[in-house]
């Protein structure tokens, strides 16, 4: 069976036509890489409860990808948090131009959701993964958290909005990533609604952790422009390094923990997962 990597890179989108770089940025993010944690996260459902399906998912988990790495090229353009480098490479504006970068996002955006209109799933599951994605990647969770996360910047916001803004910009679409595994596996709303809930802290957790890689790593290291969050609502900004971690481990620790009431073969696709996850702002 074909991996998931190779089946992405084997399935790159294309726009052929003669403008001379658009085909190429379109491409360039997702051969860049990055963890591809989002469409692991599905498939890890997928598998856990119907490995049948497996492949029938990748068009689904690709998806996720697109639209992660949209948010990605939009995130780092001069407007928005203006950054030189991107999964160890230069972002697309950096590499082409703003005007390159804005569209290879919107396709990003679009394509994704083609691909789920044209997986090999019923219309019902389709439909189903079409509202999660466009919701906890719109105004439901990462837009309007991209939103917040820009508009008060330098202004101070409470904890609970903090929490609050980590939850959409990150959490929500990470726990649609694994609810729309829920789907296409055709669990029942209560098991859609644990998972949705776990993905919520884990994205909290995750966006903690990623704001103590801005604070604590350096550009190589990360792959990403780092030290770049000084006028953010970021958890170092409010909480310190010490009080960040320590919230981590809080959620890493009650994660752990909602693990052991899951399935089996969940828990086990998850703890393989997450095992270099759950504890990565530990590493100094
Ligand atoms: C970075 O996401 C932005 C956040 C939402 C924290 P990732 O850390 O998943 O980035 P890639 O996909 O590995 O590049
Ligand atoms: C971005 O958060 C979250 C997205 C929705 C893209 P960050 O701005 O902290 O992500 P990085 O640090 O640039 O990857
Ligand atoms: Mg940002
Ligand atoms: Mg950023
Ligand atoms: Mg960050």
């Amino acid at each position: 069976m074909q991996s998931f990597e190779e089946y992405l890179i084997a399935n790159l989108p294309e726009a052929p036509s003669f403008h001379p770089i658009f085909d190429e940025a379109l491409k360039a993010m997702l051969i860049a890489g990055g963890k591809r944690f989002r469409p692991r996260l599905l498939l890890a459902v997928v598998d856990a409860y119907v490995p049948l399906l497996r492949e029938s998912a990748y068009p689904v988990a690709m998806a996720l990808e697109m639209l992660h790495t949209y948010s990605l090229v939009h995130d780092d353009l001069p407007v928005m948090d203006d950054a030189d480098l991107r999964r160890g490479e230069p972002t697309l504006h950096k590499r082409y131009d703003e005007v390159t970068a804005v569209l290879v996002g919107d396709a990003l955006n679009t394509h994704a959701f083609y691909l789920i209109a044209d997986a090999p799933l019923h219309n019902d599951v389709k439909i189903a993964l079409v509202q999660e994605l466009a919701y906890n990647g719109g105004i439901g969770g990462m837009v309007l958290g991209q939103a917040i996360d820009c508009y008060f910047e330098g202004e101070k916001l409470t904890a609970e909005q903090i929490d609050f803004l980590h939850e959409y910009k990150t959490g929500k679409l990470i726990a649609a990533s694994l609810k729309m595994g829920a789907i296409i596996a055709g669990l029942d709303d209560e098991k859609q609604r644990e998972l949705f809930e776990f993905g919520l802290d884990l994205g909290l957790l995750f966006q903690i952790q990623d704001d103590i890689i801005d604070a604590t790593q350096s550009c190589e290291a990360a792959g990403k422009t780092t030290g770049n969050d000084e006028e953010k609502n970021s958890y170092i900004n409010h909480f310190g390094l010490e009080g960040s971690r320590e919230r981590a481990d809080e959620l890493a620790e009650k994660l752990e923990k909602r693990m052991e009431a899951f399935d089996e073969p969940l828990r086990e696709n998850l703890n393989r997962l997450l095992e270099k996850y759950l504890y990565r702002h530990k590493k100094r």
